[in-house]
């Protein structure tokens, strides 16, 4: 096969990842709770309520998600714990979700953008970086307009006393000289084809984003800039908070050496674990003494080819233009000696669900000009582990709580081991989850409006 020395660097790639994004949300609201050790949590009854979201300072402490909130106090006793609000008797994530919405705005003056969760973006910045490029002067890439970035693999260490020097350097001070020694070895910037030089041009744009987004909003974000998704978001975790990291595919063998197969984007679950399994190997950076035919023996022809590239850090999935989330959803758990247990508990939590949903989907159409076609109602059975048991799925006619509910209920009413006649719902459910997705352009208001119109 035919590949150009540049094979795998043609785009710059960026992932944008919100830090403790509830925690800052949080921290906006109440402003007293800034700089100091901070969680979110939901539900109070039960020791106090898990946490979802865990400030930094409060990191530094041991505290976690999915801590209790009563046992996190045990570690930093002057923890300050925020709550979600709940409506219709469950958790109400809705300011989170504006505050996304603010966020996502912001980014999408600097480029095309993937919304890849509630706190985190993709974007292709190749053209950006290539008109920056084209209006930069033929002047070499200076420090200072990049006052948050870390350049992975920098500062180059070779002999022991470097690495004896390093180490008596602050965090701060080890950034300037990796960034420095990096800057110093980039062409000038009429070699607009460098793959490095381009990757320090988006690493300036995302600087400048990131500013952009604290000043507009007030909330801190990280990032990570590559030639990829994979190596964007990977790069993105690797100085948090507040920072952002370029990660140079030559940095990437070194990297990968030592990198569960685990962390990496796509490879956290089942597929993840079979590579182990199969290859015996644990490390990403293992898979590359393989060849794509005995890659593709074990997992097919595309993914051996894909898992090929993609443990030399290559890899080609495109950013998708998308600001929208692809579906609209919300669940509920029932654990433990909560778990719905007769067809009333059922159908008084689909009722729930099916209001908070149709807020949603009208908020949703009237911002966004959309509607969604299909329904899709969700469930676990109590003893399951699996994050959802049976999913069922119908069509979705109109954004209406009573008939989102009635349908909801008719289309899982068979996984009911329980007589006809009797009351009992079994095996209980310890979780229900509705979504709405398919969605296509809401027809104009002159269209449904009109009398042929219901
Ligand atoms: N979240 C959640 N449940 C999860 C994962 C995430 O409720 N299982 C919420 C968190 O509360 C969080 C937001 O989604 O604030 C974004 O998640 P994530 O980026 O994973 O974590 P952050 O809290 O933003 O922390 P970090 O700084 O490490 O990104
Ligand atoms: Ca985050
Ligand atoms: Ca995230």
């Amino acid at each position: 096969m035919e590949q150009s020395m540049d094979y795998g660097k043609e785009r710059v790639v960026a992932l944008v990842d919100m830090d403790c994004f509830y925690v800052q949300v949080e921290q906006r609201i109440n402003p007293e709770l800034k700089n100091k050790p901070c969680v979110v949590a939901q539900y109070k009854t039960w020791k106090g309520g898990g946490i979802i979201a865990v400030s930094y300072e409060a990191r530094a402490h041991g505290v976690t998600r999915n801590m209790w909130a009563d046992d996190a106090k045990k570690l930093c006793p002057d923890l300050q714990v925020a709550r979600v609000r709940e409506s219709h008797g469950k958790a109400d994530l809705t300011h989170y979700r504006d505050a996304s919405v603010e966020v996502i705005e912001v980014m999408s003056r600097f480029a095309v953008i993937e919304r890849a969760s509630i706190d985190e973006a993709y974007m292709d910045l190749s053209a950006s970086v290539k008109q920056r490029l084209r209006s930069i002067e033929d002047v070499q890439i200076e420090p200072h307009l990049l006052t948050s970035t870390f350049v992975q693999g920098y500062p180059q260490a070779t002999t022991s006393q470097d690495k004896t020097e390093d180490a008596m350097l602050d965090n701060d001070a080890v950034r300037l000289k990796g960034l420095g020694q990096w800057l110093a070895s980039l062409p000038p910037t009429t070699q607009m084809d460098s793959a490095d030089l381009q990757l320090a041009v988006g690493a300036i744009i995302v600087e400048e984003m990131r500013a952009a987004v604290e000043q507009c909003t007030g909330f801190q974000c990280s990032a990570g800039i590559s030639h990829n998704k994979v190596l964007a978001k990977l790069a993105c975790g690797l100085n948090k908070p507040n920072r952002q990291t370029v990660l140079p595919l030559s940095s990437v063998t070194q990297l990968f050496s030592s990198l569960p197969i685990s962390k990496i984007r796509n490879l956290g679950g089942k597929l993840g674990a079979s590579i182990t399994e199969t290859m015996e190997v644990e490390n990403i950076g293992e898979l590359a003494k393989f060849t794509q035919g005995q890659l593709a023996q074990h997992f097919g022809v595309k993914t051996g080819q894909w898992l090929y590239d993609l443990c030399r850090g290559i890899e080609f999935e495109p950013v998708k233009p998308r600001q929208l989330p692809k579906s609209i959803g919300c669940s509920k758990n029932f654990p433990g000696k909560t778990s719905l247990a007769t067809k009333d508990q059922v159908q008084h939590w689909l009722e729930q669900l099916a209001l908070e949903l149709e807020e949603r989907l009208i908020k949703d159409r009237d911002m966004n000009g959309r509607v969604a076609k299909l329904l899709t109602v969700g469930v676990r059975l109590a003893g399951e582990t699996k994050p959802s048991s049976y999913s069922r799925c119908c069509a979705l006619a109109r954004y209406e709580a009573s008939k989102i509910s009635t349908d909801s209920y008719a289309i899982i009413k068979s996984l009911n081991c329980a007589g006809n006649h009797q009351q009992a719902w079994s095996p209980p459910l310890t979780l229900l989850h509705l979504s709405a997705s398919k969605f296509s352009d809401a027809p104009t208001a002159s269209y449904g409006g009109g009398f042929l119109s219901e």
